[in-house]
């Protein structure tokens, strides 16, 4: 079941296909992701007690999920705060923009898989949060 968090973010949950020889996520176009899949990347090897993200995308659209391990993802709509714990490959968050999402706790092992619906473009991010405040209310 699809859970709707802040921001219009959400949960989306993905089939695990496990046999015999291990197991399998998908994701899909329409079916899992619902948006085009321009770019993929992969944040891993983070140092315990090292924070990451701390900025919002003024268009990107992505999808996390945690491959292996866990860490804990913090949303904010500018509103109100919402904490989200990715620890396992089935859970998917979708991530809108104008929401400004830090990740903390990474376990040694986690492997943080991220699709987007953009190439990189430094020019999409917000990474001061008084500015993401600011447009945020405006
Ligand atoms: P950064 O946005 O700081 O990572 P995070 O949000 O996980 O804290 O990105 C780290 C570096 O990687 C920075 O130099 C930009 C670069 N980068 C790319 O080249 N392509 C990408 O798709 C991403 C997400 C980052």
């Amino acid at each position: 079941m699809t859970t709707s968090l802040i921001g219009g973010c959400r949960l989306i949950p993905l089939v695990r296909r496990g046999d015999r020889r291990g197991s399998l996520v998908a994701m899909e176009r329409d079916k899992d992701v619902p948006f085009e899949i321009l770019r993929a990347y992969a944040v891993f090897d983070t140092g315990p007690g090292v924070p990451r993200g701390n900025h919002a995308h003024h268009a990107c659209r992505q999808l996390a999920l945690s491959v292996t391990g866990r860490c804990r993802m913090v949303l904010d709509d500018g509103k109100s705060r919402q904490d989200v714990w990715l620890d396992d490959p089935t859970k998917g968050l979708l991530i809108e923009p104008m929401v400004w999402h830090e990740m903390h706790e990474f376990s040694s092992d986690n492997v943080l898989l991220v699709l987007a619906d953009m190439p990189y473009d430094e020019a999409d991010y917000i990474r001061d949060y008084d500015n993401f405040m600011a447009l945020a209310r405006a």
